[in-house]
């Protein structure tokens, strides 16, 4: 495709340049917004110009040269990855799911702020991170009037677009060019005390426009690209999350049955990941119709049910597809256009919309405790994993907070149900639902002495079951408080015994 047809203003055309020399004009030391979301829409050049900029800088021993970046979640080895090896990054927001990025934060050489993902763009226009100097965004193409056509996530980009001071562009010919019109751009958002209610009561419902403003004195370059998202290969689903989908088809069915749900649901939001994936397609697999979505971002589980009926609509902020999803999305575009919409995340995670619509949201977990308090974040406490990523934005907001682990991890060594998290990022209060493969603990209206009971008994591995159960008696009969029983000296000496000696 000819760079006029992508790059259609001639204005901005003038200012293409190659990725080389776009980052020569992004100095160290600043704030830097970038596109992407869990692998979709990041810039794919400038970010590894930078980074081959910052190894040569380095190897001639100059002062180190690093940049704060703000993205709307995770991206992709070109981006994290090349400026983590370089140690360009001096800190990271709001999400990250690279393997070089974790080892730089766990081993104190980069600072990392986990916000709950609705939050960010108000964070950033209450001024609480600073200025935020450039922003680089990834677009699908440029229009006549300079306005822009968002690619495969709009993610914070609307508020890093307003933030900035400048910008560079970087237009992706990989990105379908009937990705038109597919965005949803709210501009009604304000600071308090000024918002008004935001009018979204279906998840269809468009309230926006289907590009991005963009100023145009403050492009300062434009690079063409071409080249295709992360797209991580999905695993079949195994044994075990063939067990989970099943245990909330199940629970869904008896809902249906006692009226708590409607047939076809209420709004689901699906983290990404192996397990949602399966449950998906337990979806697809039985009699449901015309469900919605109300979520992050579109797997491949979702376009199988935008196709075969199953899901009627879904609304997200990203595509998060293995490559044979995109090939399924690219071939077959116009089925999908009018079903899927993509908005800024303030919007696809805001609090005030995952309640009006009653969303069912599913998530993973790392740990989960006797009381169902959830760690999704920490591994032993102290480690990060990704971040909380959007998941407390539906599970405190939603109808359902189901929240979905294998009950072993690391072949058994260590228990998914501990007595005590070793960090929370879900309280007890915002948990309703808990399940492994071997069952569904139903929290709701339950004290946490009768949680403990369902939480041991439908949750954890047999082999961890007889300790669970005996650390909680102990913890009942030892005359301290009896609301949540806890021996404070033991209870997380789980996770120490693992560190020590390899085996909870
Ligand atoms: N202790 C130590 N390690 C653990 C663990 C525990 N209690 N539980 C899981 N792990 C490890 C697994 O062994 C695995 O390690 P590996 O990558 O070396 O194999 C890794 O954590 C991932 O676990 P897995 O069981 O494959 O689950 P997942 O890929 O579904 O991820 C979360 C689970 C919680 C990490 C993931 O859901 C997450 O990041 N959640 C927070 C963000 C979020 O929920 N976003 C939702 C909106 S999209």
């Amino acid at each position: 495709m000819s760079s006029e047809s992508r790059i259609r203003c001639a204005a901005l055309r003038a200012r293409v340049m190659s990725a080389a020399a776009a980052a020569e004009l992004i100095p160290a030391g600043i704030n830097v917004g970038m596109s992407g979301f869990t692998g979709a829409g990041y810039p794919k050049a400038v970010p590894g110009a930078l980074a081959e900029r910052i190894r040569k800088l380095n190897a001639a021993g100059n002062d180190p040269f690093r940049i704060s970046i703000w993205t709307g979640a995770s991206t992709a080895p070109e981006l994290d990855g090349v400026l983590a090896e370089v140690d360009g990054i001096d800190m990271r927001l709001p999400f990250q799911s690279d393997p070089i990025c974790r080892d730089r934060i766990n081993t104190g050489k980069m600072d990392y702020v986990d916000i709950h993902l609705s939050e960010v763009s108000q964070y950033a226009w209450s001024g609480f991170l600073g200025k935020m100097d450039l922003a680089v965004i990834e677009v699908a193409g440029i229009r006549e009037d300079g306005s822009l056509i968002p690619s495969s996530s709009v993610g914070n980009n609307k508020t890093w677009i307003e933030q900035a001071d400048k910008i560079i562009l970087e237009v992706n010919s990989k990105q379908n060019a009937k990705l038109e019109g597919m965005h949803d751009v709210y501009y009604g958002t304000a600071l308090p005390p000024n918002r008004k209610p935001i009018m979204i009561t279906d998840p269809s419902d468009r309230i926006g426009e289907p590009y991005l403003a963009c100023p145009m004195d403050k492009v300062i370059a434009v690079v063409e690209t071409s080249a295709a998202d992360r797209n991580t290969p999905f695993k079949a689903p195994d044994e075990t999350s063939r067990k989970i989908a099943e245990h909330i088809l199940n629970f869904f069915h008896r809902e249906i049955e006692l009226g708590r749900l409607p047939k076809e649901l209420l709004p689901i939001q699906s983290g990404v990941g192996n397990i949602p994936n399966a449950v998906l397609e337990g979806l697809d697999a039985g009699p449901f119709k015309n469900l919605t979505a109300f979520t992050e971002v579109i797997q491949d589980g979702m376009l199988k049910m935008l196709k075969s009926g199953t899901l009627a609509t879904a609304s997200a902020t990203a595509f998060s597809l293995s490559p044979e999803g995109i090939a399924e999305f690219d071939n077959n575009i116009d089925l999908y256009r009018d079903k899927i919409i993509l908005r800024q995340q303030d919007i696809s995670n805001h609090p005030e919309l995952a309640r009006r619509l009653g969303v069912i949201a599913m998530n993973g977990l790392i740990e989960a405790d006797l009381y169902g308090n959830i760690n999704s974040t920490h591994i032993m406490g102290t480690r990060m994993m990704n971040g909380i990523g959007g998941s407390g934005d539906f599970a405190r907001n939603g109808y359902l907070s189901i929240f979905v682990s294998p009950s072993t991890a690391k072949n058994g060594a260590i228990s998914a149900i501990v007595p005590m998290v070793s960090h929370v990022d879900h309280t007890e209060h915002d948990v309703k639902i808990i399940v492994t493969e071997q069952g569904l603990a139903d929290l709701r209206g339950l004290s946490p002495r009768q949680r403990a009971h369902e939480i041991i008994n439908n949750c954890a591995h047999p082999d961890f079951r007889p300790a669970l159960m005996d650390y909680y008696e102990r913890a009942l009969h030892s005359g301290r408080g009896m609301h949540t029983p806890h021996l404070l000296e033991e209870a997380l000496s789980w996770h120490v015994r693992y560190e020590t000696q390899g085996q909870m």
